[in-house]
């Protein structure tokens, strides 16, 4: 396993495995690996020869209250697991060595950040942007793997990708989850017992909506009532439970169509979580969860 911290390092790197030709991988993380993790790793393994799991807090994506400080680092276990996925090279640079003058220079997305998740953290999305956009530059032509958990992210990533005309190819990959049907994150680790029995009601209440979506249900008010009825009594708040455009990522009113996404965000001692399904599209989180 090949551990490099240096941006320009990593950047050479990729350029002789592709002057070999070789395929480049790319798995971008904040570290604190779990199976979800392990999971873009295997695909980005089976869609090239070297995979790099990037292992970075970036600082610019947390807002001024959040948990970046105490945020998880966990890197020699993080490069254990990346390794039993299929991994060939870590790339885990300091702040400073991403941002060496500063972030002066950012990218911006004009409409999907707004939504959803932008309407808590506003400042997020950009820092978000910012550093796959950094992580794509170094990497060059390569196949990069994202999680279907952070859907809206998913998405602004692969608009970015277009946008920009970077040589990467964006690949989602399913939300990968613990039995009772929680899906996996790294910050599930911050949760005490009592709530993460509680947790259980996130993919519960995404189930009762695909049950109901299944039986005809089309309004996008009694959608999310139904998802929101579920969650609202066992967590502590709700950032918000809503029925969007699953491309665009817009509120939708009235009537969904033939796929729409419904995402939540909820707040559970002290952890804020998130969770998707795209109705239509996607059959129930708890499918396969004891
Ligand atoms: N359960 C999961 N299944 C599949 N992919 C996941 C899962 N959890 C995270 N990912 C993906 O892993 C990548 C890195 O995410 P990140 O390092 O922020 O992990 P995380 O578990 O989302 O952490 P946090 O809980 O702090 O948000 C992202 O593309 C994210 O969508
Ligand atoms: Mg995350």
């Amino acid at each position: 396993m090949r551990k490099v911290f240096a941006p320009l390092e990593f950047q050479s790197l990729c350029e002789e495995f592709r002057a070999s030709g070789k395929r480049v991988g790319l798995v971008p993380t904040m570290g604190a690996l779990h199976r979800g993790h392990a999971a873009l790793i295997e695909e980005a393994a089976r869609r090239a020869d070297e995979v790099v799991v990037t292992v970075f807090v970036n600082p610019t994506q947390f807002g001024p209250a959040e948990d970046f400080a105490k945020y998880p680092r966990t890197l020699d276990a993080d490069i254990e697991l990346a390794q039993a996925a299929g991994a060939s090279v870590v790339f885990a640079p300091s702040a400073e060595a991403m941002y060496p003058q500063g972030d002066e220079t950012r990218v911006k997305l004009s409409l999907l950040p707004r939504f959803l998740c932008g309407e808590v953290r506003p400042t997020h999305f950009e820092g978000v942007s910012t550093v796959v956009a950094k992580l794509f530059s170094l990497a060059g032509r390569s196949v990069a793997c994202f999680g279907r958990k952070d859907y809206q992210q998913l998405k602004l990533i692969e608009r970015m990708t277009t946008d920009l005309f970077f040589p990467v190819t964006v690949i989602g990959v399913p939300t990968v989850r613990e039995e009772d049907g929680l899906a996996m994150s790294s910050r599930n680790r911050y949760l005490a017992p009592e709530h993460r029995a509680k947790a259980r009601a996130i993919p519960l209440a995404l189930d009762r909506a695909v049950a109901a979506y299944a039986q005809g249900e089309r309004s996008v008010a009694r959608l999310e009532a139904v998802a929101r009825e579920v969650v609202a009594s066992e967590v502590d708040s709700v950032d918000y439970v809503t029925v969007a455009d699953s491309q665009s990522i817009e509120l939708l009113q009235g009537e969904v169509g033939e796929r729409a996404l419904l995402a939540l965000a909820v707040r559970l001692g002290g952890a804020r979580l998130i969770d998707n399904v795209v109705l239509g599209e996607e059959g129930s989180p708890l499918r396969g969860a004891s």
